[in-house]
């Protein structure tokens, strides 16, 4: 098609992309032809992209004419970053954090070594880990007013409620934080998030049990203590199951970051308005609780309970392809089309706890549910899979925690992902606020005629 002098040229104040990964294809440009002006541009096209805003430059000509959007409901197929964090390849189930494949960090990294890569690029020197170690160890304690503030929840309280608050609140304990343009209150308020987590968790499972909080212990390691502050009643040390506490690690690892996934979205979406960070960590708190989202390893767990007996199964997925019976928990994902890589090591892992514990009693059924999904034309046509939360719910179960805590746990493991994207957004020169298009749709304009009798208030 011949350029007829409409190129679109690239926007001057766009760096370009640093690197050009290697799975990436070449740059080059996209032809576009307007039917409805007969013009024609070109689109430069970098890293597999075109740039959105290019299309603002397709207009009619009309002085009323705003020029072309994309339009893309629940970002389907865009791009909202570029990021040096996550890679995540949906067809083949890979996922690497910082290049690292997350099977390898599964097995052999600790979660703050992992914390730390994700915001740092690379794995800390013994140096860098040791005091990294050190400042969240010592600062794993929380204001009193906090603990206090946790409880007036009732006693019943759903603790991704009280997590989420309570992390909103802290905002009010650092005010400044505020200041996230400064690289030492960044760093004060990532540790201060890393640390504090666990113990908001703990002091909000203790509430729901109406047992006393358990202060932190910092004798113990990141996870231990976490356990500690959960289950210790009256030892002067708590001597946490090691397998209890390497399954919980590697979960925590295994939900670590998952690039740009509803709740890191949602982070990076309000933090863009520059907001203290612990506002918009609390923004990706709300996310996460939602059933389609973190919440969903809470709601395989009342799934399996409903379906109640592995006889149940086939008519249960019956109900489900009717559209009748809700949707598959733990099933299906937007990204990952073979299969969860984090999916396999967690159902690995379920094993080796159940060798601990004994075998979960709803575990038959969730076999059952996987092995009918797996070789039903509905699922498998849609390239429905197990995804991470099928299984961790049972694991979490034969721990002992409470199927409402299950996303809490989800959330310690992902805070240091949501750092991470937070930091990297800020010091992200092409970011702005975040500020989506619409298509208007309502009335057009209209002349006010009240349908009160009076229509200013009395
Ligand atoms: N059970 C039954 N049908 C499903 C399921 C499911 N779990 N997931 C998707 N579908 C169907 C969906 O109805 C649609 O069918 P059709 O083409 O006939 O309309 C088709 O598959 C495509 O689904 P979609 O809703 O367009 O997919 P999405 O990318 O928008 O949603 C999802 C992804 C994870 C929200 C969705 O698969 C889901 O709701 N799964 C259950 C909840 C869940 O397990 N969430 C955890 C996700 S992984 C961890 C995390 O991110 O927190």
């Amino acid at each position: 098609m011949p350029n007829t002098g409409n190129t679109v040229a690239p926007a001057a104040n766009k760096p370009p992309a640093k690197t050009q990964p290697a799975n990436m294809p070449a740059a080059g440009g996209l032809e576009i032809r307007d039917t409805r002006t007969g013009k024609e541009y070109n689109v430069p096209i970098a890293d597999g992209a075109i740039h959105a805003t290019e299309l603002k430059k397709i207009n009619t000509g009309n002085p009323n004419d705003p020029g072309l959007m994309s339009y893309d409901p629940a970002f389907l197929n865009t791009a909202s970053c570029r990021s040096a964090i996550t890679y995540i390849d949906g067809d083949k189930g890979i996922l690497r954090y910082r290049g690292y494949p997350i099977e390898q960090l599964a097995e052999s990294a600790s979660f703050l070594e992992v914390a730390w890569l994700l915001r740092h690029g690379e794995l800390p020197t013994q140096q860098e880990y040791d005091k990294f170690v050190h400042d969240i160890t010592f600062h794993t304690y929380v204001h009193e007013n906090l603990r206090k503030f946790l409880e007036g929840f009732r006693y019943d309280a759903h603790p991704m409620a009280m997590l989420n608050s309570s992390i909103a609140a802290l905002a009010s304990f650092y005010p400044s934080a505020r200041n996230i343009f400064d690289e030492n209150e960044r760093n004060i308020s990532i540790i201060r998030l890393l640390a504090k987590t666990p113990t908001i968790a703990a002091f909000s499972y203790r509430h729901a049990k109406g047992l006393p909080s358990v202060y932190p212990d910092n004798r113990l390691s990141y996870v231990e203590n976490f356990l500690s502050m959960v289950a210790r009643m009256a030892e002067s040390k708590y001597e946490a199951n090691p397998i209890f506490s390497r399954a919980l690690e590697i979960l925590f690892i295994l939900h670590a970051d998952h690039e740009q996934n509803c709740s890191t979205s949602a982070v990076r979406a309000v933090g863009s308005s520059h907001v203290d960070p612990f506002s918009a960590i609390s923004a990706g708190v709300a996310a996460l609780f939602g059933p389609l989202h973190g919440g969903a390893n809470e709601q395989v767990l009342r799934m399996i309970k409903e379906i109640g007996h592995v006889k149940n199964v086939p008519a249960f997925i019956e109900g489900v392809k009717g559209g009748a019976g809700g949707k598959l928990m733990g099933f299906g994902h937007r990204v990952y089309k073979s299969y969860d890589p984090r999916a396999k090591i967690v159902k690995k892992l379920a094993d080796e706890v159940f060798k601990v514990v004994g075998v979960d009693k709803d575990l038959e059924i969730a076999l059952e549910l996987e092995r009918i999904a797996l070789a039903d034309d509905y699922f498998v046509s849609r390239k429905l899979y197990p995804n991470v939360d099928f299984y961790t719910g049972l694991i979490y179960r034969s721990m002992a925690f409470p199927t409402d805590f299950f996303t809490v746990l989800f959330a310690i493991g992902r805070m240091p992902g949501w750092l991470a994207q937070w930091e990297e957004m800020l010091l992200d020169k092409e970011q702005k606020i975040a500020r989506p298009r619409q298509i208007y749709i309502g009335p057009p304009e209209r002349p006010y005629t009240s349908k009160l009798k009076s229509a200013r208030s009395k």
